[in-house]
């Protein structure tokens, strides 16, 4: 039976970075005799503008029924007056939370070829690989209550952070479960100095390692520090384990250690299936860039690695993956860099296709 793959390229770049992403499934297909049944459906505005609703309710059946999910992106600027409750962006929050999607892992790896051309000095950033794990299903992004409330004269917005020790517990535990594959290290990021859901947050991931991870290292620190300490020393982290909102924001901080914004891929996991597979949405971190939406300028090798991971995670296919990773870090090494990779002096950037095409070109020579 072939894998069900339910592809959502939703707004702006999505569709772009996500055109790519179909050589490479194409190229695994025919060269590496992967079998996908790859269906393609509307998310976000382009939903919106079919629906009424950022997603339908068969979209989201499909989803649940599907292997793996890959999405491209959501939102943008034509959809920016819409009601609230059917924004592009709350078509991607309902699949994660009705997925169930609790672990969002965001691997921040600096590829060799780039080395030199992050904001940060070669050596800080140079060989770094560490492994952001968001929480993704809860906290402020779906406490109750929230909402825009009128209190006296005057509009007050109110939204809850809210965590359960089994929030926590569980998404501590993929952290643990990661960090014995890597290098054995887990920081915890919280803000426990003022929050109560940080205390919790805190107690939490320390009795789930006390009790059952004993063997990996943790420390706990405070996310503001974590945010500083990630530009000024990236290398001393392996995995970091945090909330969904500090996840957020750390994660797009880690994205400029890798060089762009355009190179950070996601997956977003639940809980095992009855095949034993985790469900599943794999997605680039970075969102439809309006700015250079329709200009062939958009980098599709966040999405292409997010593809990467769903290969590794969905479908335990670790030798395709690795072989994707080196295809990609040779092409860029070969000097083809998207417009977001480009530095003063250097040459003609490449376009969104001419990447995707060379990533085809450079498997096909090393596989
Ligand atoms: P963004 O990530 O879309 O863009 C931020 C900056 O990074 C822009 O200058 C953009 O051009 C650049 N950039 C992003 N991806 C790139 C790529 N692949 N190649 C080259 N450059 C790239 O964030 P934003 O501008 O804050 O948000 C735009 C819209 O996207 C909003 O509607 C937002 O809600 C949505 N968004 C969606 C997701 C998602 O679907 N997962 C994630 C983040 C933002
Ligand atoms: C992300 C995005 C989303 C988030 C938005 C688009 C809902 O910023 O995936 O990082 O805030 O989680
Ligand atoms: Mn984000």
């Amino acid at each position: 039976m072939p894998d069900k793959l339910l592809i959502l390229p939703g707004d702006g770049i999505g569709p772009e970075v996500m055109t790519e992403v179909r050589k490479v499934i194409d190229w695994f297909a025919a060269e590496k005799g992967l079998a996908f049944e790859v269906e393609e459906d509307l998310v976000g505005g382009a939903a919106y503008d079919v629906h009424g609703k950022p997603l339908a309710d068969e979209t989201m059946e499909k989803a649940q029924a599907a292997d793996a999910v890959l999405l491209g992106a959501v939102g943008g600027p034509k959809y920016d007056k819409l009601d609230f409750s059917v924004k592009p962006e709350r078509g991607l929050l309902r699949l994660r939370k009705e997925m169930d999607l609790f672990a969002n892992l965001r691997p921040a790896v600096c590829f060799d070829a780039l080395a030199d051309f992050s904001s940060l000095k070669k050596d800080v950033i140079g060989g770094l690989d560490i492994m952001i794990v968001r929480e993704l299903t809860s906290g402020v992004y779906f406490g109750e209550p929230r909402g825009i409330f009128k209190e006296g004269n005057e509009r007050v917005g109110i939204n809850t952070q809210r965590y359960t020790e089994g929030e926590i517990a569980r998404v501590a535990r993929s952290a643990f479960e990661l960090a014995r594959a890597r290098n054995n290290k887990v920081c915890s990021m919280e803000k426990a100095n003022v929050m109560e859901s940080g205390i919790l947050w805190r107690d939490v991931v320390q009795e789930v390692h006390d009790a059952e991870y004993p063997d990996v290292e943790l420390t706990h620190m405070y996310a503001d520090a974590g945010g500083m300490q990630l530009v000024r020393w990236p290398k001393q982290f392996d995995v970091i384990v945090t909330d969904n909102l500090f996840g957020d924001m750390l994660s797009d901080v880690a994205a400029m250690l890798t060089g762009s914004l355009g190179m950070l891929p996601s997956a977003s996991l639940g809980l095992p299936m009855a095949n034993g597979r985790p469900k599943a949405l794999y997605e680039p971190v970075h969102g439809s860039a309006p700015d250079i939406a329709g200009t062939g300028k958009a980098n599709p090798i966040a999405c292409i690695l997010s593809f990467g991971m769903a290969l590794r995670y969905s479908f335990g296919k670790l030798d395709e993956a690795a072989l994707l990773e080196r295809a990609i870090d040779a092409v860029l090494a070969d000097g083809k860099r998207t417009a977001d990779l480009m530095q003063a002096g250097d040459k003609q950037p490449v376009s969104t296709s001419e990447m995707g095409d060379a990533i085809v070109a450079k498997l096909g020579e090393l596989a």
